[in-house]
């Protein structure tokens, strides 16, 4: 079996093909609803393709196994049999890593998807791995309580998704990364062993903190079927003001006073460059933006707390001060929760937007501040010089920049008319050695998946990669999750 959309990767044939036997077993364990196969009528088009339409698998079957124990037994009959395995949350990862390269056997667990404890005083949920992030937030909400993490993509991945991928989002400055809030786990092990460690103590330290081994480990040494995390308080004000300004340096010093002058409310900082946003008009057609006029770089800010008069007259301050300094040229900010709504689209819309217009190239990147735009400007004059940047027929739309300014992080898109191995070429590995010789990660919070598993060199050293290496050798030596993929 060979795969068209990645000629230079071949099947590992030390993978058993499926075979009727395999599925009689699988049949065996589940019921009809639980095991999906490629037919006349299901192309499992919908397991097998990823958000951006980019890496496309051949898989021929999907189990979506109702219990933990059914995949104990499916994993540890995989292992013996040499089946290659690959977890699938809510398929809204980008960066290849929850769909099949080959024929590999989808094992998604959004049947999984139940909650089960909740703490009221300690704020501590117990939910399943398949539970969709929106619902376990609006079931905090009803216990006025919040998860800790929020994203585009909330409406369809899964909380045992974001912790596989250990997803940042865009409440990371208040709320920190979820090897912080994530408690404990429950996992399934290549060999169908289930570990259980959903503990839910803030301070434990018996020996090694295991369960962050599998945060953050994209499917590739154990299944999580189980989360504990600490929710902290719902605020009962929010506000969200969008602000023009000038340049990237006066982004910087706007994020700085805002830290000092918003501090214990600031919950967002987000930037974003004026591609962007000419990409998100063009997408969201008719909807006005919030300036009728263009600026180089936008922010949005969010405050939360618990007093919306203090929020109000704090933020009010706040940009009135940022206007005086000439740092801020032009803001608004939302006076109720539609328009909150409405301006949070500007910024949580442009995956969408800068995707839609065929495909696009995503790079998700960790930077010193001051060099975070840097990267945007410099892939922009690689693309001009290659002839690859401008108007049709050229494959390159926009190539734009974005991102969670508060935690370092910039998103470069590149919104293609199609996908396109010169685009491609361009841009890799340039983008990931602009990264290394800054410094900085070549993943911030998307992970590695496919698109990068031959570039963890720009970011790790060859001890770490040793060591990564040898952990997924230790929990998985026959490799049957999620391969080809990572490291
Ligand atoms: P999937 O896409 O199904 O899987 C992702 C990876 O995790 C795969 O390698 C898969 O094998 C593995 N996996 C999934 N579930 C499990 C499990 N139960 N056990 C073991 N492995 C598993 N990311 C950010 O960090 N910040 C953002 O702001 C952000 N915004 C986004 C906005 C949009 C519109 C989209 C489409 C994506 C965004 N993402 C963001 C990407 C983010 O990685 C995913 O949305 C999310 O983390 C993946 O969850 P999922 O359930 O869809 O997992
Ligand atoms: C975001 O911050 O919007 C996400 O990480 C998704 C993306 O960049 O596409
Ligand atoms: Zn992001």
């Amino acid at each position: 079996l060979t795969s068209e959309l990645y000629p230079s990767v071949k099947r590992n044939p030390n993978y058993k093909k499926l075979a009727n036997e395999d599925i009689q077993f699988f049949q065996s364990i589940l019921t009809e609803n639980e095991i999906l196969q490629a037919n006349d009528k299901e192309d499992l088009a919908f397991y097998n393709e990823d958000w951006m339409r980019k890496y496309r698998g051949q898989s021929k079957i999907v189990l979506k196994p109702k219990s933990v124990e059914k995949i104990s037994q499916i994993l540890k009959y995989c292992n013996e049999q040499k089946i290659a395995v690959v977890p699938q949350g809510g398929n809204t990862g980008l960066v290849g890593g929850s769909v099949p390269v080959f024929d590999e056997v989808v094992l998604s667990v959004s049947n999984l998807n139940e909650i089960r404890n909740f703490d009221p005083v300690s704020g501590i949920l117990k939910c399943d791995a398949g539970v969709i992030l929106e619902n376990a937030d609006n079931f905090l909400a009803e216990h006025g309580y919040i998860f800790p993490l929020d994203l585009g993509a909330k409406g369809s991945c899964h909380v045992g998704g974001v912790v596989a991928c250990n997803a940042g989002g865009l409440r990371l400055l208040r709320y920190g990364s979820l090897h912080g809030s994530v408690l404990g786990l429950e996992v399934v092990l290549p060999n169908g062993d289930i570990l259980n460690s959903m503990h839910s103590l803030r301070k434990d330290n018996t020996g090694y903190d295991l369960k962050q081994l599998f945060i953050g480990s994209e499917g590739t040494i154990g299944i999580i079927t189980g989360v504990s995390i600490l929710t902290p308080p719902r605020p009962k004000a929010f506000n969200v003001s969008f602000l023009a300004v000038n340049s990237y340096e006066d982004v910087q010093k706007v994020f700085v006073k805002a830290k000092k002058e918003l501090l214990e409310i600031l919950s967002a900082f987000e930037f974003m460059d004026d591609k962007s946003q000419q990409l998100t008009k063009h997408h969201l057609a008719g909807v006005p933006h919030p300036f009728e006029e263009s600026y180089p770089f936008y922010i949005l800010i969010e405050t939360s707390g618990s007093n919306k008069d203090h929020d109000d007259e704090k933020l009010e301050k706040f940009l009135e001060s940022a206007m005086e300094d000439g740092l801020v040229v032009d803001g608004v900010v939302a006076q109720d929760e539609t328009e909150l709504r409405n301006l949070w689209q500007w910024r949580e819309l442009i995956p969408e937007s800068s995707q839609c217009q065929g495909g696009v190239y995503k790079y998700d990147v960790s930077l010193p501040l001051k060099h975070l735009y840097s990267l945007v400007e410099a892939a922009n004059a690689r693309l001009s010089e290659a002839a690859l940047l401008g108007d049709a027929p050229k494959p390159v739309i926009q190539a734009v920049g974005y991102g969670h300014v508060g935690d370092g992080n910039l998103h470069l898109n590149v919104a293609v008319r199609e996908y396109n191995k010169q685009v491609e070429k361009a841009l890799e590995p340039f983008v990931y050695e602009f990264v290394s010789s800054k410094n900085g990660s070549i993943s911030a919070e998307h992970g590695l998946g496919f698109q990068k598993k031959n570039y963890i060199g720009y970011t790790k050293n060859p001890q770490e990669i040793k060591m990564i290496k040898d952990l997924k050798t230790h929990f998985d030596p026959n490799g049957i999750l999620n391969p080809y993929k990572y490291i």
